[in-house]
């Protein structure tokens, strides 16, 4: 159902690589709701990823940036005012990857250029990218800025090694960014932490399938698919959550302030 919540507004959405991709169904749910946007991604995963597919379907433009590289992301911002006719309204970032996780290295041997490497890609591309939004003046009054993240910033979840460091530098960085880019040019900056979700980053956690089954059981109303995420986003980009800003939103079905739930006792309780 569309509510042609976003109409007339431009955006940029990075990281849709395949259709289980967060980013993918937010650009799916944006297309619906009125919005045009550019989609960016890694070069590399343009080669890997579906990315053209979802490019034709949202009658949008693909502009390959790597959100590590300050020269790539300049071009993709001035690219992408030109290609929308003016500024921008809205910015997903949704990026991810461990190298650690991937190379199967455990949190207490982590290799420290890996650790380096995901926390540039996971976190600090988050200040690249709003620093060169900010510089070039490149989003518009009451604009508004989503960067996705996981509760594991906040609580342990062994598994998720060097990621749960990473997401919470990227909570922090939001605040800190949302309060200049606040202040100074009426743009809101928030972080939805979201349930686990099957996607190519979601799975390369160890251990994944007891993982989202344990948060679906202890979730009152269970976990938050990618679809949640992209209608919460759709939200946030509206005009209808102006005054939302540096903050962290969980769309986990409750996850977050359960103790502990009915459905997980029942594996412990002796008959
Ligand atoms: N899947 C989950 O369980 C879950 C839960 C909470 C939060 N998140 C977060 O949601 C976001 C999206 O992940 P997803 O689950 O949709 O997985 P995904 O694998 O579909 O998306 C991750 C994206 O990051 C992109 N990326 C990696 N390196 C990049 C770089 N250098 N420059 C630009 N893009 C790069 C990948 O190409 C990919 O498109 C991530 O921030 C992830 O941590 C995921």
């Amino acid at each position: 159902m569309s509510y042609n919540l976003l109409k007339g507004k431009r955006g940029i959405i990075f990281g849709a690589l395949d259709e289980n991709s967060i980013a993918w169904k937010t650009a799916e749910r944006v297309f619906e709701e009125g919005g045009s946007f550019v989609l960016t991604n890694a070069p590399v995963a343009m080669r890997m990823g579906k990315i053209n597919e979802l490019a034709e379907k949202t009658n949008s433009k693909v502009i390959p940036a790597d959100a590590t590289s300050i020269e790539d992301l300049e071009n993709l911002v001035e690219q992408a005012q030109e290609i929308l006719g003016g500024k921008i309204d809205f910015v997903l970032h949704s990026i991810g990857m461990s190298v650690n996780v991937r190379k199967g290295r455990h949190y207490t041997d982590l290799n420290y250029a890996y650790s380096e490497k995901g926390w540039d890609v996971s976190a600090l591309s988050f200040h690249k990218v709003m620093q060169t939004l900010y510089k070039k003046d490149a989003m518009s009054e009451w604009g508004s800025i989503v960067a996705l993240t996981y509760m594991a910033a906040q609580r342990v979840f062994p598994d998720y090694n060097d990621m749960a460091d990473n997401k919470a530098y990227l909570e922090s960085i939001a605040r800190s960014f949302g309060y200049f880019f606040g202040k100074d040019k009426s743009v809101r900056v928030n972080t939805i932490s979201q349930s686990p979700t099957p996607t190519t980053a979601g799975q390369g956690v160890k251990g994944f399938d007891g993982f989202i089954a344990y948060a679906d059981k202890m979730s009152p109303l269970g976990n938050a698919t990618a679809l949640d995420c992209a209608n919460y986003t759709v939200t946030l980009f509206s005009d209808l959550t102006k005054r939302v800003t540096l903050q962290n939103l969980y769309n986990d079905g409750g996850f977050s302030n359960v103790g502990v739930s009915q459905g997980v006792m029942e594996h412990f309780v002796e008959e």
